[in-house]
C-alpha cells in the first residue's frame, strides 16, 4: 500500500472512475444497441470530462437474461458489443488517451448456457456435477431451503432430469458457481489473467457477498423488519445465503492474482452491507479488495447531519490503510438527480467529488440524466418483469450525446426509450452552457486534479446543521474549505476558521471572491474555498 506522501499514491487513489453502461453508452453499428466501438469513438468526452479510468459493465458472450450478468464465456466479447479485435482496439485507444481500463468479473454465477453449466446439469456424475450447488429435494418434494431469489421467487429451480435442485442468487438462468469446488477457484481465476494478460488494469468484482453459502444450508431466519412494499427477497434474514465466512480467503486469492502483475491491477468488490461488514472485503491487512464499493451515499437520507454522521462512520470504520471511495449511483440504483432533484443533484457531485477518497461517476450524471419511466411494453429488466416496481431500465437508459435523432446515441430507435428531455438535457449542449451540469462536473474534476488535498488529504466536519454540511480537507499545503447547502434557501455561515477565497460554486457564477469569517449559500449551493495556510 502506497505510504501517505500524495506522489505515491496509486493511479487509483488519486483517480475517478466513470461506469459505462455499454448497451447504453453509444451505439457505432446501428442496432440500437451500445458497443465498444461506440465506446471508443466517445472516449474523448471522458477526457474531456477529465476522469482517469472507465469500469465497463459486462460485455462477454451471454444470453442477456440479465444484460450481461449471465456470462455464458468469459473469454470473449458478445457478438453485440463487438469482437476481442474491437475490445483491443478500444484498450489501445483508452491507453493513449491516459485512461485506464476496468472489466466487470462475474464470479458468483454463470448463464445457464455455459458450458460448464451444461456438463454439470447433464448427469449427477458429470466431472462438473459440483462446479454448481446442486442438492436433494426436501421429502416433500419442495426446494432444500427457504432462500429466496434476489430477482423474486425461490433461489432453487429443480431440474428433471438429474432430480435435483439447483442454486441461483439471482436468475434461475444464472446459477451459481461452486467456489467450495478447487477446480471452480483455479478456473475463475485463469479469468482474471485472461484478461490483465491482456491489458486490463483491473476489475468490478459483481455480487461478492453472494459468493459461498452456508454448507449445511440452514434456512435463512425471517425478517421481523420486512413491510409490504420491500423487496420480497429481504422477507428474510440472508444470515446463512450472504456475507459467508471463507469468502475472504477466495477474495485473497483473486488479490493474489492481482498483485502477480508488475504493475498491480485494482480490484473493486460490489457489496450492499452495512458498514461494519463491509470493512472486512479489505481483507486481513489489506488482503482483500482495493475498494470494497461503499454505497452508503446511495442509501442515506439527503439531510446534512445525516452525511456528516456516515461520512464519519464510514471514516472511522476503515481499516489502516484502507482507502475510501464514494458512490451516488449505478446501473441497479435510481438516479441521483431523480433521488435529490436537478437542484441538489450538483451539490451532490460536489460532495461525491470532494470527498476523501475514490469517486464512481455513473453514466449521465455528469449531465444531470434523471430515471426514465419505461412504459410496461417496453420494459426489459428481468427484476422488473418478475417484480413489478423494482426494475432498473429507468436508469439504464441511453446516454443523451446531442439534440438530433435519439440523441446522437445510435441511428435507429434504441433498446430502451429515450428521456423525454434529451433535446435539452444532453451533452452537446451542456458543453456550450458556461454553468451547465457538464460544465460544473468538468470544474470540479479539473479542482480535484488541481489540489490533490480534495481527494487525499485528511477531512474534518466544521458543521452540520440542519440545511448546511461543511467541511475541510487539508494535507501540507493546502486547506480547502467545502461547504454544501442541501436546502433551497440562503444560508450563513458563521464562525468559519479563518478568512479564505472561493476557489467554485455550484452555481459557477462565483468564484475569487474572498470571504471572512462568514459566508453566505445561496439555495440549493456548494462551495469550494481556500483558507490561507
Ligand atoms: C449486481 C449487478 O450490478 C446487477 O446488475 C446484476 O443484476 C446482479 N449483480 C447479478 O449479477
Amino acid at each position: 500500500m502506497p505510504n501517505s506522501d500524495p506522489d505515491e499514491r496509486a493511479w487509483w487513489q488519486r483517480g475517478v472512475i466513470y461506469q459505462v453502461y455499454p448497451r447504453s453508452f453509444r451505439d457505432s453499428n446501428g442496432d440500437g444497441v451500445g458497443d465498444l466501438d461506440g465506446i471508443r469513438e466517445g472516449l474523448d468526452h471522458l477526457v474531456g470530462l477529465g476522469v482517469d479510468a472507465v469500469w465497463i459493465s459486462p460485455i462477454f458472450p451471454s444470453p442477456m437474461a440479465d444484460f450481461g450478468y449471465d456470462v455464458s464465456d468469459y473469454r470473449g466479447i458478445d457478438a453485440i458489443f463487438g469482437d476481442l479485435a474491437a475490445f483491443d482496439r478500444l484498450v489501445a485507444e483508452a491507453h493513449r488517451k491516459g485512461l485506464e481500463i476496468i472489466l466487470d468479473y462475474v464470479p458468483n454465477h454463470t448463464s445457464e448456457q455455459h458450458p460448464w453449466f451444461l456438463e454439470s446439469r447433464a448427469s449427477r456424475q458429470n466431472p462438473k456435477r459440483d462446479w454448481y450447488v446442486w442438492r436433494d429435494a426436501r421429502p416433500d418434494g419442495s426446494p432444500p431451503n427457504n432462500w429466496a431469489s434476489e430477482f423474486g421467487g425461490p433461489a432453487w429451480s429443480f431440474d428433471g432430469r438429474t432430480g435435483q435442485y439447483y442454486y441461483h442468487a439471482y436468475l434461475a438462468a444464472q446459477p451459481d458457481l461452486n467456489w467450495r469446488n478447487p477446480d471452480v477457484v483455479a478456473a475463475m481465476l485463469d479469468v482474471l489473467r485472461f484478461w490483465f494478460d491482456r491489458g486490463v488494469d483491473g476489475f468490478r468484482v459483481d455480487a461478492i457477498h453472494q459468493l459461498i453459502e452456508d454448507e449445511t444450508l440452514r434456512d435463512n431466519p425471517v425478517n421481523p423488519d420486512w413491510r409490504e412494499g420491500m423487496a420480497p427477497v429481504k422477507r428474510f434474514l440472508r444470515s446463512y445465503s450472504m456475507d459467508q465466512p471463507g469468502t475472504h480467503r477466495l477474495i485473497a486469492s483473486m488479490r493474489e492474482v492481482a498483485k502477480s502483475y508488475a504493475r498491480e491491477r485494482l480490484l473493486i468488490g460490489e457489496a450492499y452491507l452495512p458498514i461494519d461488514r463491509l470493512m472486512a472485503y479489505y481483507g486481513a491487512d489489506l488482503s482483500g479488495f482495493h475498494l470494497p464499493f461503499n454505497f452508503h451515499l446511495i442509501s442515506t437520507p439527503w439531510k446534512a447531519k445525516a452525511i456528516a454522521a456516515l461520512v464519519a462512520q464510514y471514516e472511522a470504520a476503515l481499516p489502516p490503510g484502507g482507502w475510501p471511495n464514494w458512490v451516488l449511483g449505478n446501473h441497479d440504483r435510481t438516479r441521483v438527480a431523480t433521488r435529490v432533484g436537478r437542484e441538489q443533484a450538483r451539490v451532490a457531485a460536489m460532495l461525491l467529488l470532494t470527498l476523501r477518497g475514490t469517486p464512481t461517476i455513473y453514466q449521465g450524471e455528469e449531465i444531470g440524466m434523471t430515471d426514465v419511466p419505461i412504459p410496461a411494453h417496453l420494459v426489459q429488466d428481468p427484476f422488473e418483469k418478475n417484480v413489478p416496481g423494482f426494475g432498473r431500465d429507468p436508469v439504464r437508459t441511453p446516454l443523451q450525446w446531442d439534440a438530433g435523432p435519439h440523441a446522437g446515441f445510435s441511428p435507429v430507435e434504441p433498446w430502451l426509450p429515450l428521456a423525454q428531455d434529451f433535446r435539452l438535457c444532453n451533452i452537446a449542449a451542456q458543453a456550450k452552457d458556461p454553468r451547465s451540469m457538464l460544465a460544473l462536473y468538468r470544474a470540479l474534476l479539473a479542482l480535484r486534479r488541481k489540489e490533490p488535498a480534495l481527494a487525499q488529504g485528511a477531512y474534518a466536519l466544521v458543521t452540520a446543521t440542519d440545511e448546511v454540511l461543511a467541511y475541510e480537507r487539508r494535507d501540507g499545503s493546502r486547506r480547502l474549505l467545502v461547504a454544501l447547502n442541501l436546502g433551497g434557501t440562503p444560508q450563513e455561515l458563521r464562525a468559519l476558521p479563518g478568512p479564505g477565497t472561493l476557489l467554485l460554486s455550484t452555481h459557477l457564477d462565483r468564484g475569487g471572491d474572498a470571504f471572512g469569517e462568514a459566508l453566505t449559500l445561496a439555495g440549493n449551493e456548494g462551495v469550494v474555498g481556500e483558507f490561507g495556510y
